[in-house]
């Protein structure tokens, strides 16, 4: 399996052929990480450098574990701890870590776009772990590897997004590539919060918790994102979790074999009650598992022995 591309920016542009490569690229790899010995030598050789400017712990964990269970050398840089903090701008500290000879940057940061400004400016692989508002294109893949793993397909799926869709890059990449994969998102959430317009982009927008739960096959709930929130688009965080929140009467509410996913991490009590947080229903941690497997495959396929 190969894809025709160096870097991943985003889902946008990317066609359903190039998800199920990465999604079963993804399932081979998986098993990878459950034998005695969680390594192969697959990616000897090759340097991938972590470039994170926003905290996080599921993505930056996961692709360290999948560079290094491919056998990669891994250099990780946080913004607080680089030469960022003297003025150095992204591309200048871009360059200066090209000039050591890495593979692939994975970067995070805080500005849409700032993936896309690199891949412009630096020959080398560049994967997108979050730009912005923007995209997340890996964690949209993990979400769909997740689905298709519970429900046997990813095409004709009704899946709920709810919460703060308009700061959310999980709400983008989840639309794009669930569309392009054939199935239908509802998002919902306070009005504040969800864009104008959203039904151009191929959304459908809920009037009501009720209607956003009752026909789906897959409920996404997405964090309050309190860092993006400049202004004040919603009264508190308890009339919040009363009218958006996802709790046990809600999912008596929603089909038998609905399955419950978070991107992480949860504000418990806000966007879901505990207890459907560890219910039967939730697939999370099935979320996180995946996220080593997709970005097992997508350092395979970007760099390793078959790539473009
Ligand atoms: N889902 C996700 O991006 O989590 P982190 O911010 O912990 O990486």
């Amino acid at each position: 399996m190969s894809l025709s591309r160096r870097n991943l920016l985003g889902l946008d542009g990317m066609s359903a052929g190039e998800i199920t490569t990465i999604l079963d690229t993804a399932e081979n790899l998986k098993e990878i990480s459950y034998r005695p010995i969680r390594k192969v030598p697959t990616l000897r050789g090759k340097t991938i450098v972590h470039f994170f400017y926003e905290a996080s712990t599921r993505t930056r964990t996961s692709f360290e574990l999948a560079a290094k269970r491919l056998s990669a050398d891994t250099v990780s840089l946080s913004a607080s701890t680089s030469s960022l903090t003297k003025g150095e701008t992204l591309i200048d500290t871009a360059k200066n870590l090209l000039a050591m000879s890495p593979d692939c940057i994975v970067i995070r940061h805080s500005q849409s776009g700032a993936p896309h400004l690199l891949a412009k400016h630096i020959p080398i692989s560049i994967i997108n772990a979050g730009d912005g508002a923007h995209e997340h294109p890996t964690q949209g893949l993990l979400d769909m590897l997740t689905i298709r793993q519970a429900k046997g397909r990813l095409d004709g799926l009704k899946v709920s997004i709810i919460g703060d869709i308009t700061h959310s890059r999980v709400a983008r990449s989840d639309l794009i590539g669930l569309n392009t994969m054939g199935s239908e998102v509802t998002f919902y959430g306070p009005r504040t919060l969800i864009p104008p317009a959203v039904e151009s982009l191929g959304a459908k927008v809920a009037g009501s918790m009720e209607e956003a739960v009752a026909d789906a096959d897959v409920i996404i709930m997405l964090r309050v994102q309190q860092e993006r929130l400049t202004d004040v688009l919603f009264p508190t965080l308890r009339e919040y979790a009363q009218r958006f929140g996802l709790g046990m009467k809600e999912m008596k509410a929603a089909k038998k074999d609905v399955v419950v996913m978070h991107p992480g991490p949860i504000n418990r009590g806000v966007e879901m009650s505990p207890e459907v947080a560890d219910g039967p229903w939730s697939v999370i941690l099935d979320q996180v598992a995946n996220g080593v497997a997709v970005r097992m495959a997508l350092l395979y396929l970007l760099i390793g022995p078959e790539a473009a």
